[in-house]
């Protein structure tokens, strides 16, 4: 038997995007927080370089709209960047309010600089540890408020939806079901870079808000672009630890194995092109240089300086027997963002009447086909504050909710688990990562369908289970996004159409048709 319990407000995950959510409909009624792992467990605790707005003196709102457009290679929805760029700066004096510290110089807030920005525009908290310092806020406020409860260690497992009406979620806590109805359900859960072999993403992003809303009957849009970080750690055993941008930001330079500086030969912008140009530089040089990576060298700059700027890089990479003050740091690059997600308008609304999406989950289209770096916690903050506004005006209007579900509970055996969680992983890496091309992709489709096949369908109770379930989903509609778009724009880059060909501007979107995906 399945316990059932009410609120007015589900939030599913606890990062920037759900707590910011949850800060704004703490006032309209009862809201659960239901995240898989402790409260901070997120990308938006790791989030490094630190969040894009335009606040400096030397900045507009309309310059920082114009690097976000042309970041997005002609595919943002400008409305959503009007609304990023627009609302960012009330939405980051609000979190000051809070008691947020970003760092200063003087009495003056600090920015930094990081690729394809034109002006210095990147605030950041204890040098490097800004989405730690944006999740300590948040958390805090949300504790203060009487009518959010935070319930850790609690997974959405799929969404309660009938006729095309969501009704909350079926959240698995140890091994018991809870059906939890709900007026509205805002998804927030975040990215899927586990879905890959090499990820900067930690273990929580395994798309499960992406596939839920997938299974629900939600369409997805641009799926086919994932950014792939340029500098994550690499040595075997080791995982790929981020090195932030903002090391570039301050003059880091990338260097290919024989020592040699190589960006200027790819792009007039060097080491702060934007993102994929300077991952797929990498992955030329390695290829070049039959290498499996190539050097980050900051040893050029002043060892207090590196100590104090980027404390928690320096301290992490010594744990790992590397002094970034010292050696050239071997990196390569690792998948990091998803630009697609469940298609929402610009107040979070998705196809599914009461289900909400905001943050790294959504796509309003605000990133287009790449993401400027630094966007994404300014948009959790404005989209997640956003989807809360509209999903407060949406529960008023709300009927009495359905309460019917049964299913029965399949199993398979945690090797085979583990063995096909590996295999979708590498497929993803080596098939449809930086560069792609129409031979990877089918090939890569090959293999993940039996994934699919065997999972899909089926109602397990194992967290990891659960997981992969939902990375094969995602990992699926990358793939036929990826396989459907016959051009390269942004971060999605194909070998076998190197051009933006005509028809690229056309945006691809996903939805289960019978028990197959549809791309239309
Ligand atoms: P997240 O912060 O990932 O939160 C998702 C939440 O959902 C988590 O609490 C998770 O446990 C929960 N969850 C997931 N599935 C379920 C489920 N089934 N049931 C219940 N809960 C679930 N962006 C920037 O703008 N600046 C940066 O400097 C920056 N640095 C980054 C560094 C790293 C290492 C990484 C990985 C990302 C970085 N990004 C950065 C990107 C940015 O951090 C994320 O895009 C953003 O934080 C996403 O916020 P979110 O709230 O949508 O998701
Ligand atoms: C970084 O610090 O390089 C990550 C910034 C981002 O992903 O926005």
């Amino acid at each position: 038997m399945s316990e059932k319990i009410y609120t007015d407000y589900l939030i599913i995950g606890s990062g920037v995007a759900g707590l910011r959510a949850a800060i704004e409909l703490g006032s309209h009624g009862n809201v659960l927080v239901a995240t898989k792992d402790l409260p901070t467990e997120s990308s938006t605790e790791y989030a490094q370089g630190g969040v894009a707005v335009a606040l400096s003196d030397e900045d507009e709102i309309g310059i920082h709209f114009e690097d976000t457009i042309k970041a997005g290679d002609g595919l943002c929805n400008e409305e959503a960047v009007k609304i990023l760029v627009s609302e960012g700066p009330e939405r980051i004096m609000e979190l000051i309010n809070w008691g947020a510290e970003f760092d200063k110089e003087g009495s003056k807030l600090a920015f930094t600089l990081e690729a394809a920005h034109s002006r210095k525009r990147i605030l950041h908290a204890h040098g490097d540890s800004t989405g730690r310092e944006i999740e300590r806020v948040l958390i805090n406020k949300v504790s203060s408020l009487e009518r959010v409860t935070k319930a850790s260690f609690t997974m959405a497992v799929d969404l309660i939806v009938e006729e095309g009406r969501c009704y909350g979620a079926l959240l698995l806590k140890g091994d018991k079901i809870i059906k939890c109805f709900s007026k509205v359900t805002v998804l927030a859960t975040g990215g899927a870079g586990q879905v890959y072999a090499r990820t900067t993403n930690p273990k929580v992003c395994t798309g499960d808000g992406m596939a839920m809303a997938f299974r629900a009957g939600a369409h997805l849009k641009d799926m086919e672009f994932v950014q792939f970080h340029p500098t994550a750690l690499y040595a075997p055993g080791i995982p790929a630890f981020l090195l932030s941008e903002a090391l570039r930001g301050e003059g880091a330079r990338l260097r290919n194995i024989n020592g040699e500086l190589f960006m200027k030969n790819y792009h007039h912008l060097g080491e702060l092109a934007p993102r994929d140009v300077v991952s797929r530089s990498i992955i030329s040089e390695m290829v070049k240089t039959k290498s499996t990576h190539v050097y980050l060298d900051m040893t050029h700059l002043e060892e207090n300086f590196i100590k104090k700027r980027f404390p928690s890089i320096y301290s992490t990479c010594l744990r790992f027997n590397f002094d970034i003050t010292k050696q050239w740091i071997p990196v390569s690059p690792a998948a990091h963002f998803i630009m697609g997600g469940v298609e929402t308008d610009v107040w979070g609304r998705t196809n599914i009447e009461g289900l909400f999406a905001a943050g790294e989950v959504a796509c309003t289209g605000v990133h287009g086909a790449n993401r400027l770096a630094s966007n994404s916690l300014l948009e959790g903050l404005v989209y997640g504050y956003r989807a809360a506004c509209a999903a407060s005006e949406y529960a008023y209007r709300r009927q009495n909710i359905s309460n019917s579900f049964e299913s029965k509970i399949d199993s398979i055996e945690a090797s085979e688990i583990s063995k096909m969680r590996e295999e979708l992983r590498q497929t993803m890496w080596e098939k449809v990562g930086v560069i792609r091309c129409g031979k990877s992709l089918s090939q890569a489709k090959t293999k993940i369908i039996p994934i699919y096949e065997k999972m899909t369908e089926k109602f397990f109770i194992d967290p990891y289970t659960i997981e992969l379930k939902n990375m094969v989903v995602v990992g699926l509609m990358i793939t036929e996004a990826a396989l459907a778009r016959k051009n390269s724009v942004g971060a999605h880059y194909r070998t076998d159409y190197r051009e933006k060909l005509p028809g690229w501007e056309k945006h691809l979107r996903i939805r289960k048709k019978d028990t197959t995906v549809e791309v239309f």
